[in-house]
């Protein structure tokens, strides 16, 4: 086979076969074809996309470019839930625990934060001396007794999609419907649960823009899910305004912390929401808000992520610490909050050390901006919008000129568009 005979096969838009496409990852994985190859491949893919078969077989040759997570020893449903990624989202840290309360195993395997979307693993290092990479018998060890981890991908699941991502992140190429499915069902594919609930964004903060893109991602993982007898279903969430109050990781994982003891928020929604689809999934039939809130009532789902976090070395001191903003931030004039553009509040947020533009940058985790008010609320001259926390005095003008330009005023209440915007099973 050649790779430069595949190239134009898909540069002039025709169908690629599995023997084709295996060719493809493995020579990437291997190295005989070269990032230059491969990213011609996937600009290709971008323009001309792929058609559901193609998008199995790319999904299958990842899957199989490493080890497939071998969790047979984990005793239950095994469910899992990934969202493809937005601002001030931290629903995994609240959801993880609420599920293990109800008897089901989750081993989740998270990310990092990159670029302006955080990611779930730097949320968990605000608990001092956490270890989030673990040995798979440790993984199933914890699972089996406390019922739910969160850790960081091993070393050698899906590691085309490792080499793939890091490319098509500086080419361009990130955004196709085709190169995110496989991306994401690959990897939960090979962290091989039963059950998996997808929370795909759609909006400003988001790589789908519009409903209806959102729409064919969702059931392109939902095809290649039911090709390996998963039970996939997928909500779509809007992501035209931050998710949370709150963009930053100590205040992020504060905010999953409140949930869990109680405070109602868009977060708490869309956790309810992703409780519910993957009980119903995992066939649990009961009231599910009754539970739901029964589980916060009691503090139930908090003592279970307490117990997580000290199975992974994790000291709870975080859970009885008191956030102080450094500054706020207040309205210039009377007004609703119209806009907070949830992609620049995390790029500041980012710029101020709170998250990392290339992989080896340290995040100063006490670094954030919690939001007040959100879109919709009625503001006087002078009130507080927003609290700024750890940001040093030199930065501020700056921050103060750039929240101006995110937090925007006007005389008119803004219509909010619903933030659960499908269910797709
Ligand atoms: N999340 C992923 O895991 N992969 C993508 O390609 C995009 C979002």
């Amino acid at each position: 086979m050649d790779i430069l005979e595949i190239l134009d096969k898909k540069r002039t838009n025709q169908k690629l076969t599995k023997e084709e496409i295996n060719y493809f990852v493995d020579g990437y994985v291997k190295g005989s074809i070269a990032d230059y190859q491969a990213s011609a491949m996937t600009m290709a893919i971008c323009i001309n996309g792929l058609k559901d078969e193609e998008t199995i077989y790319l999904t299958d040759a990842m899957i199989r470019s490493g080890d497939i997570m071998d969790l047979s020893k984990i005793k239950g449903i095994k469910v899992d839930k990934h969202s493809t990624g937005g601002v001030s989202d931290t629903t995994s840290i609240a959801l993880v625990p609420l599920l293990a309360c109800e008897g089901l195993k989750v081993a989740k395997m998270s990310g990092r934060g990159l670029g302006h979307t955080g990611g779930t693993l730097d949320k968990l290092e605000v608990f001092t001396g956490i270890k989030l990479e673990q040995p798979q018998d440790k993984i199933i060890d914890i699972v089996n007794q406390v019922g739910c981890v969160i850790l960081s991908q091993t070393a050698n699941l899906v590691p085309a999609d490792k080499k793939l991502y890091a490319l098509r992140d500086v080419t361009s190429t990130v955004q196709s419907i085709p190169l995110i499915a496989s991306s994401v069902m690959s990897k939960k594919i090979a962290s091989n649960n039963d059950v998996i609930v997808l929370d795909i964004k759609v909006g400003e903060g988001a790589f789908m823009k519009t409903l209806e893109d959102a729409r064919h991602l969702a059931s392109l993982c939902i095809t290649i899910g039911k090709a390996y007898n998963k039970k996939v279903s997928a909500v779509i969430t809007d992501m035209n305004t931050p998710l949370g109050k709150s963009v930053g990781c100590e205040l992020e994982t504060n905010d999953a912390i409140n949930l869990l003891k109680g405070q109602k928020s868009n977060l708490s929604d869309i956790v309810f929401v992703l409780f519910k689809q993957i009980l119903k999934l995992a066939n649990i039939n009961c009231d599910y808000q009754a539970e739901f809130d029964r589980l916060i009532q009691s503090g139930e789902g908090l003592q279970k992520l307490k117990e997580m976090v000290v199975a992974l070395n994790g000291s709870t001191d975080f859970f009885d610490k008191e956030l102080k903003p450094a500054y706020v931030y207040r309205a210039k004039n009377d007004g609703y909050i119209y806009d907070i553009k949830p992609k620049e509040l995390g790029i500041l947020v980012n710029n101020l050390g709170g998250g990392r533009k290339n992989i080896q940058d340290t995040i100063d985790l006490s670094v954030g901006i919690r939001l007040i008010k959100q879109k919709g609320d009625k503001v006087t001259k002078g009130e507080i919008i927003a609290e700024l926390y750890s940001i040093q005095e030199k930065d501020l003008n700056n921050t103060y000129k750039e929240l101006d330009n995110i937090i925007l005023l006007s005389d008119t209440k803004p219509t909010l568009a619903p933030l659960i915007l499908d269910i797709i099973e």
